[in-house]
């Protein structure tokens, strides 16, 4: 039985296999550069954040219509129950379909369809929080925000995601301000190749109350200090950055050093398909190669149900 967990920081446009990538590319007549699903694997290889991005939105371009979204989230909804997954908060970048014609309704309402029915068919809870892409600009992620207005029966917050360096989290601080009065919750990804500084940003201008990696927090002691003494959930993700060369191998990944030094930390997948593991992959390998033990794996485990946007009866429930 896998240990049971939430995850918290998941892009649904990164569960996509090359099997359906294939299967979809087929349906809605997108070609793409690979001869098969095979060959698309073999090109898995990431030198950085951006090359790996610049895959990810090729690939996501099969994605057409709300059944393609709903086939694309029922297949990680049951891909993360396997693994132990019983409640997951899930990333998904509106601006990537619409810049290319994909309307905002189709997105929401396909996603919406899968996680309807996730809890029945698959026995995992879920929220959805639509990012904001950092490298674009502030005035297009706004747009983006109050064009979901319609749909935030349907949205529990927002994030920020994309090619970091270069794109402070400064930038987006009306847009947060707005996000804010809309009611909705706040996280942004910082400090995974951007530095500290983005990370104490994010907190002072935009108000999250997650950190998404966070990793480089571990530079800046009195970082450190601030977000162990503010019980700052961190959502590390180990596959994904030995896989973006964030960290150089696994071995080598500060979780230990970060769960020591007292971080609310946890551990999920980023991009499962491109990363090569799932939530329960990211646990089998930080306890294999870091040697965390079982009683650090349940703390982990725990604080991904407490950093969570769960009520409080619900969370209980959970744990
Ligand atoms: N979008 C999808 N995965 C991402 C990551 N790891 N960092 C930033 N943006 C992303
Ligand atoms: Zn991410």
């Amino acid at each position: 039985m896998p240990l049971p967990k939430a995850e918290l920081h998941l892009h649904i446009e990164g569960t996509l296999e090359p099997g359906l990538a294939f299967a979809l590319a087929a349906r809605n007549g997108v070609e793409l550069p690979f001869k098969d699903a095979e060959e698309l694997r073999h090109a898995y290889h990431f030198e950085d954040l951006q090359s790996f991005l610049d895959l990810y939105y090729r690939l996501m371009a099969v994605l057409h219509t709300e059944d393609d979204f709903a086939e694309l989230a029922d297949a990680y909804l049951a891909r993360a129950a396997a693994q132990g997954v019983r409640h997951a908060e899930i990333f998904f970048d509106p601006q990537a379909h619409t810049s290319r014609g994909v309307p905002l309704a189709t997105v929401v309402e396909g996603l919406g369809r899968a996680l309807d029915t996730s809890e029945e068919r698959h026995g995992v809870s879920t929220r959805l929080i639509m990012c904001f892409l950092r490298d674009e600009s502030a005035a297009s992620a706004m747009e983006t925000l109050l064009a979901a207005k319609p749909y935030l029966h349907r949205i529990a917050g927002v994030g920020l995601d994309s090619a970091e360096a270069g794109h402070p989290p400064a930038k987006f601080r009306e847009v947060y301000e707005v996000a804010a009065e809309l009611g909705l919750r706040r996280v942004a990804h910082a400090g995974e190749e951007g530095p500290p500084a983005y990370i104490s940003e994010a907190l002072d201008v935009l108000g999250v109350e997650r950190v998404d990696h966070g990793l480089r927090c571990m530079e800046d002691p009195e970082l450190v200090e601030r977000l162990v003494r503010d019980r700052v959930p961190l959502t590390l993700c180990p596959l994904s950055n030995v896989r973006l060369r964030a960290v150089r191998t696994l071995e080598e990944h500060p979780l230990p050093a970060m769960m020591d030094a007292g971080l609310m930390c946890t551990v999920n997948s980023d991009d499962p398909s491109y990363f090569g593991g799932y939530a329960g992959d990211n646990f089998d390998a930080v306890q294999r190669a870091l040697g965390v033990g079982e009683e650090r794996l349940r703390e982990l485990a725990r604080n991904s149900f407490l950093a969570s946007f769960l009520e409080d009866d619900e969370e209980r429930r959970a744990l």
